[in-house]
Protein backbone atom coordinates (compact mmCIF):
# COMPACT_ATOMS: atom_id res chain seq x y z
CA UNK A 1 0.00 0.00 0.00
CA UNK A 2 1.47 3.36 -1.15
CA UNK A 3 1.79 5.74 1.62
CA UNK A 4 0.23 8.94 1.06
CA UNK A 5 1.33 11.00 3.42
CA UNK A 6 3.21 14.88 2.35
CA UNK A 7 4.78 16.84 4.58
CA UNK A 8 4.51 20.90 2.95
CA UNK A 9 6.48 23.56 4.47
CA UNK A 10 7.17 21.54 7.73
CA UNK A 11 3.26 20.47 8.05
CA UNK A 12 2.42 16.50 7.83
CA UNK A 13 -0.94 15.76 6.33
CA UNK A 14 -1.90 12.08 6.84
CA UNK A 15 -3.16 12.66 3.30
CA UNK A 16 -2.60 15.12 0.36
CA UNK A 17 -6.43 16.40 0.21
CA UNK A 18 -7.87 19.51 1.65
CA UNK A 19 -10.94 21.58 1.16
CA UNK A 20 -10.72 24.93 -0.59
CA UNK A 21 -11.79 27.93 0.63
CA UNK A 22 -15.55 28.27 0.11
CA UNK A 23 -18.54 27.74 1.55
CA UNK A 24 -17.71 23.86 2.04
CA UNK A 25 -15.82 25.25 5.13
CA UNK A 26 -17.93 28.73 5.48
CA UNK A 27 -18.25 27.23 9.35
CA UNK A 28 -16.15 25.59 11.88
CA UNK A 29 -18.72 23.00 11.64
CA UNK A 30 -18.61 22.60 8.17
CA UNK A 31 -15.02 22.13 8.58
CA UNK A 32 -15.44 19.37 11.24
CA UNK A 33 -17.08 17.84 8.60
CA UNK A 34 -14.54 18.01 5.73
CA UNK A 35 -12.01 16.32 8.42
CA UNK A 36 -15.18 13.44 8.84
CA UNK A 37 -15.41 13.22 5.06
CA UNK A 38 -11.31 12.36 5.10
CA UNK A 39 -9.55 15.54 4.37
CA UNK A 40 -5.82 15.53 5.03
CA UNK A 41 -6.00 19.03 6.49
CA UNK A 42 -8.55 21.69 6.68
CA UNK A 43 -8.71 25.24 4.82
CA UNK A 44 -11.19 27.94 6.08
CA UNK A 45 -13.12 30.27 3.83
CA UNK A 46 -11.36 33.72 3.63
CA UNK A 47 -11.93 36.14 5.91
CA UNK A 48 -11.66 39.91 5.84
CA UNK A 49 -11.52 42.73 8.17
CA UNK A 50 -14.89 42.99 7.29
CA UNK A 51 -18.02 40.44 6.17
CA UNK A 52 -18.82 40.42 2.98
CA UNK A 53 -22.31 40.71 1.97
CA UNK A 54 -23.00 38.70 -1.07
CA UNK A 55 -25.57 39.40 -3.55
CA UNK A 56 -28.29 35.95 -4.17
CA UNK A 57 -27.77 33.95 -5.84
CA UNK A 58 -23.95 33.48 -5.03
CA UNK A 59 -24.08 30.23 -6.56
CA UNK A 60 -25.13 28.26 -10.13
CA UNK A 61 -24.04 25.32 -12.17
CA UNK A 62 -22.36 26.13 -15.82
CA UNK A 63 -21.60 24.38 -18.82
CA UNK A 64 -18.89 21.35 -18.49
CA UNK A 65 -20.04 20.35 -14.90
CA UNK A 66 -18.49 23.54 -14.05
CA UNK A 67 -19.76 26.33 -11.65
CA UNK A 68 -20.12 30.12 -11.55
CA UNK A 69 -20.16 32.18 -8.26
CA UNK A 70 -20.19 35.92 -7.07
CA UNK A 71 -19.34 34.92 -3.02
CA UNK A 72 -16.51 36.95 -1.76
CA UNK A 73 -14.99 36.46 1.78
CA UNK A 74 -16.45 34.97 4.90
CA UNK A 75 -20.32 36.50 6.15
CA UNK A 76 -19.14 36.18 9.64
CA UNK A 77 -17.06 39.21 11.03
CA UNK A 78 -13.62 37.88 12.64
CA UNK A 79 -14.55 37.96 15.78
CA UNK A 80 -17.47 35.94 15.43
CA UNK A 81 -15.19 33.71 12.87
CA UNK A 82 -12.64 33.63 15.76
CA UNK A 83 -14.94 30.75 17.44
CA UNK A 84 -15.93 29.21 13.87
CA UNK A 85 -11.95 28.09 13.81
CA UNK A 86 -11.58 27.49 17.19
CA UNK A 87 -13.75 24.61 16.59
CA UNK A 88 -12.31 23.61 13.73
CA UNK A 89 -8.69 23.81 15.38
CA UNK A 90 -9.91 20.71 17.82
CA UNK A 91 -10.43 18.81 14.65
CA UNK A 92 -6.83 16.87 14.76
CA UNK A 93 -5.58 17.94 11.65
CA UNK A 94 -3.76 20.81 10.82
CA UNK A 95 -5.63 24.16 10.07
CA UNK A 96 -4.83 26.54 7.40
CA UNK A 97 -6.78 29.64 8.10
CA UNK A 98 -7.35 31.56 4.87
CA UNK A 99 -7.08 35.75 5.08
CA UNK A 100 -7.53 38.63 2.76
CA UNK A 101 -6.71 41.20 1.47
CA UNK A 102 -4.85 44.74 1.55
CA UNK A 103 -1.14 44.43 3.13
CA UNK A 104 -2.49 46.43 6.52
CA UNK A 105 -5.53 44.11 6.50
CA UNK A 106 -3.78 40.50 6.25
CA UNK A 107 -1.45 41.74 9.23
CA UNK A 108 -4.23 43.05 11.71
CA UNK A 109 -5.70 39.51 10.93
CA UNK A 110 -3.04 37.79 10.78
CA UNK A 111 -1.39 39.08 14.06
CA UNK A 112 -4.82 38.49 15.92
CA UNK A 113 -5.68 34.86 14.62
CA UNK A 114 -2.10 33.90 15.44
CA UNK A 115 -2.43 34.97 18.87
CA UNK A 116 -6.18 33.75 19.51
CA UNK A 117 -6.10 30.64 17.07
CA UNK A 118 -1.98 29.73 16.46
CA UNK A 119 -3.08 27.70 13.31
CA UNK A 120 -0.78 25.48 11.60
CA UNK A 121 -0.52 27.58 8.47
CA UNK A 122 -1.87 31.23 6.85
CA UNK A 123 -3.23 31.34 2.99
CA UNK A 124 -3.81 34.73 1.43
CA UNK A 125 -5.80 35.41 -1.29
CA UNK A 126 -4.77 37.95 -3.86
CA UNK A 127 -8.16 37.88 -5.83
CA UNK A 128 -9.28 41.52 -5.28
CA UNK A 129 -5.63 42.96 -5.22
CA UNK A 130 -4.96 44.11 -8.56
CA UNK A 131 -2.32 42.53 -10.76
CA UNK A 132 0.92 44.57 -10.33
CA UNK A 133 3.68 42.51 -8.81
CA UNK A 134 5.15 44.57 -6.26
CA UNK A 135 2.04 45.49 -3.98
CA UNK A 136 0.82 41.80 -3.99
CA UNK A 137 4.62 40.76 -2.46
CA UNK A 138 4.08 43.30 -0.09
CA UNK A 139 0.94 42.01 1.13
CA UNK A 140 3.14 38.33 1.23
CA UNK A 141 5.98 40.79 3.40
CA UNK A 142 3.20 42.34 5.88
CA UNK A 143 1.66 38.99 6.62
CA UNK A 144 5.43 37.34 7.09
CA UNK A 145 6.03 40.09 9.19
CA UNK A 146 2.74 39.47 11.60
CA UNK A 147 2.93 35.50 12.03
CA UNK A 148 5.16 32.91 13.04
CA UNK A 149 3.12 30.22 11.10
CA UNK A 150 3.76 29.28 7.53
CA UNK A 151 2.50 31.30 4.99
CA UNK A 152 1.01 30.17 1.72
CA UNK A 153 0.34 32.83 -1.19
CA UNK A 154 -3.02 31.72 -3.06
CA UNK A 155 -2.68 33.02 -7.21
CA UNK A 156 -5.71 33.96 -9.31
CA UNK A 157 -5.85 32.52 -12.67
CA UNK A 158 -6.13 35.95 -14.29
CA UNK A 159 -2.47 37.42 -13.24
CA UNK A 160 -0.81 37.88 -16.24
CA UNK A 161 2.77 37.49 -15.71
CA UNK A 162 2.24 34.25 -12.79
CA UNK A 163 5.80 33.18 -13.07
CA UNK A 164 7.03 36.61 -12.63
CA UNK A 165 5.27 37.23 -9.21
CA UNK A 166 6.17 33.70 -8.28
CA UNK A 167 9.59 34.40 -8.74
CA UNK A 168 9.29 37.89 -6.46
CA UNK A 169 7.04 36.27 -4.10
CA UNK A 170 8.84 33.32 -3.45
CA UNK A 171 11.21 34.24 -1.09
CA UNK A 172 8.24 35.72 1.71
CA UNK A 173 6.23 32.75 1.40
CA UNK A 174 6.37 29.08 2.06
CA UNK A 175 4.30 28.21 -0.83
CA UNK A 176 1.90 28.80 -3.47
CA UNK A 177 -2.08 27.78 -3.80
CA UNK A 178 -2.99 27.54 -7.57
CA UNK A 179 -5.65 28.44 -8.53
CA UNK A 180 -8.31 30.88 -7.64
CA UNK A 181 -11.80 30.70 -9.61
CA UNK A 182 -11.91 32.44 -13.15
CA UNK A 183 -12.73 35.16 -14.52
CA UNK A 184 -14.97 36.99 -14.84
CA UNK A 185 -17.35 34.97 -16.75
CA UNK A 186 -21.04 34.99 -17.68
CA UNK A 187 -23.80 32.33 -18.36
CA UNK A 188 -27.84 32.49 -18.82
CA UNK A 189 -30.80 30.01 -19.85
CA UNK A 190 -31.20 30.86 -23.36
CA UNK A 191 -34.73 30.13 -22.93
CA UNK A 192 -35.18 32.50 -19.42
CA UNK A 193 -31.92 35.30 -20.45
CA UNK A 194 -32.03 36.63 -16.80
CA UNK A 195 -28.72 36.93 -14.61
CA UNK A 196 -27.94 33.52 -12.94
CA UNK A 197 -26.27 35.38 -10.22
CA UNK A 198 -27.02 37.73 -8.16
CA UNK A 199 -23.86 40.27 -9.25
CA UNK A 200 -24.39 43.73 -10.60
CA UNK A 201 -24.06 42.57 -14.37
CA UNK A 202 -24.68 38.84 -13.12
CA UNK A 203 -21.08 38.25 -13.60
CA UNK A 204 -18.86 35.00 -11.75
CA UNK A 205 -16.25 33.21 -11.28
CA UNK A 206 -15.78 30.17 -13.12
CA UNK A 207 -14.62 26.97 -11.44
CA UNK A 208 -14.79 23.19 -11.30
CA UNK A 209 -13.49 20.66 -13.89
CA UNK A 210 -13.36 23.59 -16.67
CA UNK A 211 -10.67 25.23 -15.29
CA UNK A 212 -8.62 22.05 -14.48
CA UNK A 213 -6.14 22.31 -17.38
CA UNK A 214 -5.80 26.21 -16.42
CA UNK A 215 -5.03 25.30 -13.35
CA UNK A 216 -2.24 22.56 -14.08
CA UNK A 217 -0.62 24.93 -16.27
CA UNK A 218 -0.45 27.20 -13.60
CA UNK A 219 0.93 24.70 -11.12
CA UNK A 220 3.61 23.43 -13.82
CA UNK A 221 4.68 27.00 -14.35
CA UNK A 222 5.21 27.91 -10.59
CA UNK A 223 6.39 24.70 -9.44
CA UNK A 224 8.87 25.16 -12.63
CA UNK A 225 10.52 28.44 -11.58
CA UNK A 226 10.62 28.85 -7.94
CA UNK A 227 11.35 25.66 -5.29
CA UNK A 228 8.63 26.70 -2.73
CA UNK A 229 5.63 23.46 -2.88
CA UNK A 230 2.59 24.39 -4.49
CA UNK A 231 -0.71 23.13 -3.68
CA UNK A 232 -2.85 22.31 -6.52
CA UNK A 233 -6.48 23.20 -7.13
CA UNK A 234 -9.16 23.51 -9.86
CA UNK A 235 -11.85 21.28 -11.18
CA UNK A 236 -10.63 17.85 -8.96
CA UNK A 237 -13.33 15.41 -8.70
CA UNK A 238 -11.18 12.44 -8.54
CA UNK A 239 -8.00 10.54 -8.06
CA UNK A 240 -6.57 10.69 -11.23
CA UNK A 241 -7.41 14.53 -11.85
CA UNK A 242 -5.40 14.71 -8.62
CA UNK A 243 -2.76 12.37 -9.94
CA UNK A 244 -2.29 14.76 -12.61
CA UNK A 245 -1.91 18.42 -10.33
CA UNK A 246 1.07 15.99 -8.83
CA UNK A 247 3.00 14.93 -12.34
CA UNK A 248 2.31 18.89 -12.78
CA UNK A 249 4.31 19.40 -9.69
CA UNK A 250 2.05 20.04 -6.90
CA UNK A 251 2.40 18.80 -3.07
CA UNK A 252 -0.61 18.55 -2.06
CA UNK A 253 -4.39 19.27 -3.91
CA UNK A 254 -7.29 21.38 -2.44
CA UNK A 255 -11.37 20.78 -3.45
CA UNK A 256 -14.04 23.14 -3.69
CA UNK A 257 -16.65 22.46 -6.38
CA UNK A 258 -16.39 19.06 -6.21
CA UNK A 259 -17.26 19.26 -2.80
CA UNK A 260 -20.09 21.45 -3.23
CA UNK A 261 -21.18 19.00 -5.76
CA UNK A 262 -20.91 15.95 -4.25
CA UNK A 263 -20.47 16.30 -0.66
CA UNK A 264 -17.88 16.37 2.32
CA UNK A 265 -17.00 12.41 1.62
CA UNK A 266 -15.26 13.75 -1.32
CA UNK A 267 -12.34 14.64 0.77
CA UNK A 268 -11.49 10.79 1.11
CA UNK A 269 -12.85 9.80 -1.77
CA UNK A 270 -10.20 11.17 -3.55
CA UNK A 271 -7.28 10.52 -1.27
CA UNK A 272 -8.44 6.77 -1.68
CA UNK A 273 -8.68 7.08 -4.99
CA UNK A 274 -4.93 8.44 -5.06
CA UNK A 275 -3.52 5.29 -3.36
CA UNK A 276 -5.30 3.41 -5.72
CA UNK A 277 -3.87 4.82 -8.34
CA UNK A 278 -0.25 4.49 -6.85
CA UNK A 279 -0.27 0.91 -5.88
CA UNK A 280 -1.86 -0.16 -9.61
CA UNK A 281 0.81 1.67 -11.04
CA UNK A 282 3.35 0.36 -8.56
CA UNK A 283 4.48 4.17 -7.10
CA UNK A 284 4.93 3.79 -3.37
CA UNK A 285 4.25 7.64 -3.01
CA UNK A 286 3.26 10.98 -4.30
CA UNK A 287 7.21 12.03 -4.11
CA UNK A 288 7.79 9.28 -6.94
CA UNK A 289 5.53 10.87 -9.68
CA UNK A 290 5.75 14.52 -8.38
CA UNK A 291 7.04 16.76 -11.64
CA UNK A 292 6.98 13.82 -13.57
CA UNK A 293 5.50 15.45 -16.35
CA UNK A 294 8.38 18.06 -16.19
CA UNK A 295 10.25 15.12 -16.92
CA UNK A 296 8.71 13.84 -20.03
CA UNK A 297 8.40 17.33 -21.68
CA UNK A 298 12.15 17.41 -21.37
CA UNK A 299 12.32 13.93 -23.21
CA UNK A 300 9.39 14.32 -25.47
CA UNK A 301 10.18 12.95 -28.92
CA UNK A 302 10.80 15.66 -32.40
CA UNK A 303 9.62 14.89 -35.21
CA UNK A 304 11.47 15.83 -38.15
CA UNK A 305 8.80 17.74 -40.23
CA UNK A 306 4.59 17.25 -40.21
CA UNK A 307 4.14 13.58 -38.40
CA UNK A 308 1.34 11.36 -39.69
CA UNK A 309 -1.05 9.06 -37.81
CA UNK A 310 -0.51 5.69 -38.18
CA UNK A 311 -2.61 2.68 -37.10
CA UNK A 312 -2.22 -0.33 -35.36
CA UNK A 313 -3.79 -3.17 -37.78
CA UNK A 314 -3.80 -5.72 -34.70
CA UNK A 315 -5.01 -3.18 -32.30
CA UNK A 316 -7.94 -1.62 -34.72
CA UNK A 317 -11.32 -3.07 -33.86
CA UNK A 318 -12.87 -1.80 -36.97
CA UNK A 319 -14.88 0.81 -34.94
CA UNK A 320 -14.63 3.98 -37.26
CA UNK A 321 -14.58 6.10 -34.18
CA UNK A 322 -11.35 8.10 -35.41
CA UNK A 323 -13.18 8.35 -38.94
CA UNK A 324 -16.17 10.52 -37.34
CA UNK A 325 -13.70 12.55 -35.40
CA UNK A 326 -11.19 13.52 -38.69
CA UNK A 327 -12.39 16.74 -40.04
CA UNK A 328 -9.49 16.54 -42.92
CA UNK A 329 -11.30 13.85 -44.46
CA UNK A 330 -7.33 11.52 -43.99
CA UNK A 331 -8.94 8.84 -42.17
CA UNK A 332 -11.73 5.93 -43.98
CA UNK A 333 -12.22 2.31 -43.23
CA UNK A 334 -11.19 -0.69 -45.36
CA UNK A 335 -13.79 -3.54 -44.38
CA UNK A 336 -13.19 -4.03 -41.04
CA UNK A 337 -9.62 -1.38 -40.41
CA UNK A 338 -9.30 2.24 -40.19
CA UNK A 339 -6.73 3.31 -42.74
CA UNK A 340 -5.09 6.83 -42.97
CA UNK A 341 -4.97 8.18 -46.46
CA UNK A 342 -1.14 10.50 -45.41
CA UNK A 343 -1.21 13.57 -48.12
CA UNK A 344 -4.55 14.34 -46.35
CA UNK A 345 -3.51 13.98 -42.66
CA UNK A 346 -1.73 17.29 -41.23
CA UNK A 347 -0.84 15.43 -38.12
CA UNK A 348 -3.22 16.81 -35.24
CA UNK A 349 -3.57 13.92 -32.91
CA UNK A 350 -6.71 14.53 -32.32
CA UNK A 351 -8.11 11.17 -34.02
CA UNK A 352 -6.12 9.28 -31.31
CA UNK A 353 -7.56 10.83 -28.42
CA UNK A 354 -11.15 8.68 -29.56
CA UNK A 355 -9.26 5.56 -30.19
CA UNK A 356 -10.40 3.21 -26.96
CA UNK A 357 -7.70 0.13 -28.73
CA UNK A 358 -4.63 2.26 -28.41
CA UNK A 359 -4.34 1.76 -32.33
CA UNK A 360 -3.03 5.20 -32.81
CA UNK A 361 0.01 7.05 -32.72
CA UNK A 362 1.81 9.51 -34.80
CA UNK A 363 4.93 8.74 -36.57
CA UNK A 364 7.58 10.06 -39.23
CA UNK A 365 6.28 10.81 -42.52
CA UNK A 366 7.78 8.66 -44.96
C1 LIG B 1 -18.69 29.45 -4.15
C2 LIG B 1 -17.20 29.63 -4.07
C3 LIG B 1 -16.66 30.43 -3.07
C4 LIG B 1 -15.28 30.60 -2.98
N1 LIG B 1 -14.74 31.37 -1.98
C5 LIG B 1 -13.40 31.51 -1.88
C6 LIG B 1 -12.82 32.22 -0.80
O1 LIG B 1 -13.48 32.70 0.11
N2 LIG B 1 -11.47 32.37 -0.80
C7 LIG B 1 -10.66 31.82 -1.77
O2 LIG B 1 -9.44 31.98 -1.70
N3 LIG B 1 -11.19 31.10 -2.77
C8 LIG B 1 -12.52 30.93 -2.85
N4 LIG B 1 -13.06 30.17 -3.86
C9 LIG B 1 -12.17 29.55 -4.84
C10 LIG B 1 -11.89 28.08 -4.48
O3 LIG B 1 -11.23 27.99 -3.24
C11 LIG B 1 -11.01 27.41 -5.57
O4 LIG B 1 -9.75 28.04 -5.60
C12 LIG B 1 -11.62 27.46 -6.96
O5 LIG B 1 -13.02 27.35 -6.92
C13 LIG B 1 -11.07 26.34 -7.84
O6 LIG B 1 -11.24 25.07 -7.24
P1 LIG B 1 -12.51 24.11 -7.52
O7 LIG B 1 -12.62 23.94 -9.00
O8 LIG B 1 -12.19 22.84 -6.78
O9 LIG B 1 -13.68 24.83 -6.96
C14 LIG B 1 -14.43 29.98 -3.94
C15 LIG B 1 -15.00 29.16 -4.92
C16 LIG B 1 -16.36 28.97 -4.99
C17 LIG B 1 -16.92 28.05 -6.04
Amino acid sequence: MANIGVKIAGIYMKNPVMPAAGPNVRTGDLMLKAVEGGAGAVVSKTVSVVPADDPRPTIRSTICRGAINCETWSEIDVVNFLQELKKAKSAGVPLIVSVGYRADEVEELGKLIQREIAPDAFEFSIHYVGREIQPIVDIAMALRRAVEAPIFMKLSPNIPNIEELAVAASPYVDGFVAINSFGPVLDFDPENPVPKLGSQQGYGWLSGPPILPVALRIVHQVSSVQPKPVVGVGGIEKGTDAIKFFMAGASAVQICTGAIKFGHNIYGKVAGEINDWLDKHGYSSIDEIRGLYAKKLSERKKFAGIPVMTIDEEKCTGCRVCVTKCIQGALYMDGEVAKVIPQNCIGCGFCADFCRYDAMELGERI
